[in-house]
């Protein structure tokens, strides 16, 4: 068994060894919609290492092109279902905002302010942040993005 930490909870975490960040996460119940399913093509189970790097294994090239294309990434982001974690002592940050699972979850929320950024779940920007009113017109721009949700999920499927 290994420990992971998570931030900003301080919560340590026992998984397995070669077990991926994912399960890290999944283990102390944190909400990832994983909307690939852990195929490394989305943004949701994105995290930045700030401590044992060396401990996970290398990225591979669908990471690092997953990643490439995630606006968000920093030089410590990792895809939580692509690292591997092989030794002690790696600490995670989860980055802080929702993810936008559906238009009409969205929708339910139109006149109130988001308490938290609602982020693309597929390339990571911040779509509302936080504080900013939602509106009918935002979220009616989103439904083309619902879409790409939709595609990459029943692709996924598809590849599983
Ligand atoms: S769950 Fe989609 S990239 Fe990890």
């Amino acid at each position: 068994m290994k420990q992971v930490t998570l931030q900003p909870l301080n919560d340590h975490v026992s998984i397995k060894t070669e077990a991926n960040l994912l399960e890290a996460l999944l283990a102390n119940k944190l909400d990832v919609i994983m909307a690939c399913k852990g195929r490394g093509l989305c943004a949701t189970c994105l995290v930045h290492v700030t401590a044992g790097q060396e401990q996970l294994t290398p990225m591979t090239d669908v990471e690092k092109r997953r990643l490439g294309r995630i606006t968000t990434t920093k030089n410590n982001s990792r895809l939580a279902c692509q690292a591997r974690v092989m030794g002690d002592g790696v600490v995670v940050e989860v980055p802080e905002g929702m993810y936008m699972e559906s238009v009409q979850d969205l929708m339910a929320l139109v006149g109130r302010r988001a308490e938290q950024d609602i982020l693309n779940p597929i390339s990571g920007e911040v779509l509302i942040a936080a504080g900013k009113l939602i509106t009918r017109s935002k979220v009616q721009t989103l439904e083309s993005l619902e879409a790409d949700i939709l595609e990459l999920r029943n692709k996924s499927s598809d590849r599983l």
